[in-house]
C-alpha cells in the first residue's frame, strides 16, 4: 500500500494516542502520513461522542470532506473512534463516508482501505474486544512537540456513570502489559522526550495479571513506580483518576518519586450526593472531600483539577448550590466544566428525563465558570514570587521571543526565550498570573538537560 493518509483528531487524549496507533499500523504497511488534505488519498477522522456538540463538529467536517470527494472522487473517507462505534452503518448512509471503524478494530485499517480502494462495498468494523490494547504497536508521534508524549496504559471503562457514552464506545476495561508500557517509556526517552502521561479512563483501577502466573499482578501504584524508575529526569504524569478508586498507595508513590508530577485530575462531576448517586459515581460528597484531604496531607504541593457537569437530570437549585459550595471548599487549580448533554442509550437516557431547561443549564454553567475563574486566578496568583522547574515545550503562539512550558503542577507558563529550547528544564520565577497562565522569567539562565548531574528539582 502506498496511499497518503491524512488524519484529523477530535475528542480526548485517548483519541490523539489512537490516531498515532492507527498511523503506525498504516505506515508499517507502506502508507505515508500527510498534513495536506488536498494531497491525501485517504482522509481519516477520529471522532468523539461524549457530548452532542462534539458530534456536531465532526458532522460539519464530514461536509468539508465531501466537498473534497466531489473534486477528487477517488478519495476515501473513513470515520474512526467513538462516533464510528456508536453510529456504525448509520454514518455511511447520509454522510458520504466509505467506512466506519471502531476503537478496537484499527488493526483492520489496512485491509479495510484496500477493500474500498479496490472498489468494494462500504463497510463497518466495530467489534469491541476484551483484550486489544495495541501493546506491541509503537505510536507514530505525529503532531508531536518532541518533548511530551502520552502512553495508553489501559482501554475501555467498566464504570457505567449514568450520563456517559464512553463504556459503550470503548468497551470493557483492560490493562496493558506493564513491560510494554516500560518499553515504550524507555523508547521515548531515547528519542529525546522528557515527559510522559499515562492515560486511562480510570487509571486507579489499572490491574494487570500475568497470564503465565495469575498470582503475579501489577496495580497502578506499582506501574507508576516502574515508569518513574525508567529515568529520574523523565517527568511522569497520569490521567484520569477516579475518586472512588484512588488509593493512598498512589499518593505515597507520588510523594516518593520527585519525577512524578504533583498534579491530580480528580473529576467530581457534582457537589451534591443526590446527583452523584444518580450519576452512578459511587462516592458521596463527603467521601470525595476526604480524598481531597488525603491528597492535601500527603502531597501539600499538588495541584488538583476537576470536571463538572451542570444541569444533570432533575438537578435542583439546591443541588447546584452544593456544587458551588464544593468548588469554594476545594479551591481547584482549574476545571473543565460542561453542560449535561443527553447521550442515546446511556443509563440516564433510559431512566431519567433530561428535565433541566436549557436556559437553566446554561445559567448554572456560567455561574460555575465565573466562580472557578476567580478561584483559578487566586490559585495562580499564589505562585507569584515562587520559582518553578519548567519543562520548555515550544514557542508561544503570541510571540517568537517567548517560550511556553509547564510547571510540575501542570500550570502553563510563558517567559522570555533567553537561550532555552524545547526539551530544556529551566527555572522560572513567576511575576504575574491570569486564571489560565503564569508569566515569569528564567532565573537560572544556564540550561540543563535530564542527563546533567547538577540538575535538581525545586
Ligand atoms: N474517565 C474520565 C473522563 C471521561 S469524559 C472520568 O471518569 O472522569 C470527560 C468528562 O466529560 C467527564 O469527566 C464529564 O465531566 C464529561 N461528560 C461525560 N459525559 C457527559 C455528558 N453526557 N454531558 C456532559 N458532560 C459529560
Ligand atoms: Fe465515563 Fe464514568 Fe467511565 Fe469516566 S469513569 S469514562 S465518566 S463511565
Ligand atoms: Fe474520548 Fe470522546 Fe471517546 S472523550 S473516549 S473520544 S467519547
Amino acid at each position: 500500500m502506498e496511499q497518503k493518509i491524512y488524519i484529523e483528531t477530535y475528542g480526548c487524549q485517548m483519541n490523539v494516542n489512537d490516531s498515532q496507533v492507527a498511523a503506525s499500523i498504516l505506515v508499517n504497511e507502506g502508507c505515508s502520513i500527510t498534513e495536506d488534505i488536498h494531497q491525501a488519498d485517504v482522509i481519516l477522522v477520529n471522532t468523539c461522542s461524549v457530548r452532542d456538540n462534539a458530534e456536531k463538529r465532526v458532522l460539519g467536517r464530514l461536509e468539508v470532506f465531501h466537498q473534497e470527494k466531489k473534486k477528487r472522487p477517488n478519495v476515501i473517507v473513513g470515520v474512526m473512534g467513538c462516533m464510528a462505534q456508536r453510529l456504525r452503518e448509520k454514518l455511511l448512509e447520509n454522510n458520504n463516508v466509505d467506512f466506519s471503524i471502531g476503537p478496537d478494530s484499527y488493526r483492520s485499517l489496512p485491509s479495510v482501505i484496500k477493500h474500498i480502494s479496490e472498489g468494494g462495498e462500504k463497510l463497518t468494523e466495530t467489534t469491541l474486544s476484551k483484550v486489544e490494547t495495541y501493546a506491541d504497536i509503537d505510536p507514530v508521534r505525529v503532531d508531536s512537540n518532541g518533548v511530551t508524549a502520552f502512553i495508553s496504559i489501559m482501554r475501555g471503562c467498566n464504570n457505567m456513570c449514568s450520563y456517559c457514552i464512553v463504556p459503550f464506545t470503548r468497551g470493557r476495561e483492560r490493562s496493558r502489559d506493564p513491560k510494554s508500557i516500560e518499553r515504550e517509556a524507555k523508547q521515548l526517552v531515547k528519542e529525546g522526550f522528557k515527559e510522559v502521561t499515562l492515560l486511562g479512563q480510570n487509571v486507579d483501577s489499572y490491574l494487570w495479571t500475568d497470564p503465565d502466573n495469575p498470582t503475579h499482578t501489577v496495580n497502578f501504584a506499582q506501574l507508576l513506580e516502574l515508569v518513574a524508575l525508567v529515568n529520574p529526569k523523565l517527568r511522569v504524569r497520569f490521567q484520569t483518576s477516579h475518586p472512588k478508586d484512588i488509593r493512598k498507595g498512589v499518593l505515597y508513590t507520588m510523594a516518593m518519586y520527585p519525577n512524578i508530577c504533583p498534579h491530580i485530575h480528580l473529576p467530581v462531576q457534582s457537589g451534591s450526593s443526590r446527583m452523584l448517586e444518580k450519576m452512578n459515581r459511587k462516592y458521596t460528597r463527603e467521601e470525595y472531600l476526604q480524598k481531597i484531604q488525603d491528597i492535601r496531607e500527603i502531597l501539600p504541593d499538588s495541584a488538583i483539577t476537576t470536571d463538572i457537569i451542570a444541569g444533570f437530570c432533575s438537578e435542583t437549585d439546591e443541588d447546584h448550590k452544593q456544587t458551588i459550595s464544593l468548588l469554594k471548599e476545594v479551591q481547584y487549580d482549574s476545571a473543565f466544566m460542561f453542560q449535561y448533554s443527553q447521550r442515546p442509550d446511556t443509563l440516564a437516557a433510559k431512566r431519567y428525563p433530561d428535565d433541566v431547561p436549557e436556559e437553566t443549564k446554561t445559567a448554572r454553567l456560567n455561574e460555575i465558570i465565573a466562580l472557578q475563574n476567580t478561584i483559578s486566578l487566586a490559585a495562580n496568583k499564589k505562585c507569584i514570587g515562587k520559582t518553578y522547574e519548567v519543562l520548555v515545550e515550544g514557542t508561544s503562539k503570541r510571540s517568537e521571543n517567548q517560550m511556553i512550558g509547564r510547571t510540575p503542577q501542570n500550570k502553563v507558563c510563558v517567559f522570555d526565550k533567553k537561550d532555552c529550547a524545547p526539551g530544556d528544564f529551566v527555572h522560572v520565577k513567576v511575576l504575574s498570573a491570569t486564571s489560565a497562565t503564569l508569566m515569569g522569567e528564567i532565573v537560572k539562565p544556564r540550561k540543563y538537560t535530564q542527563y546533567d548531574k547538577n540538575a535538581y528539582r525545586l
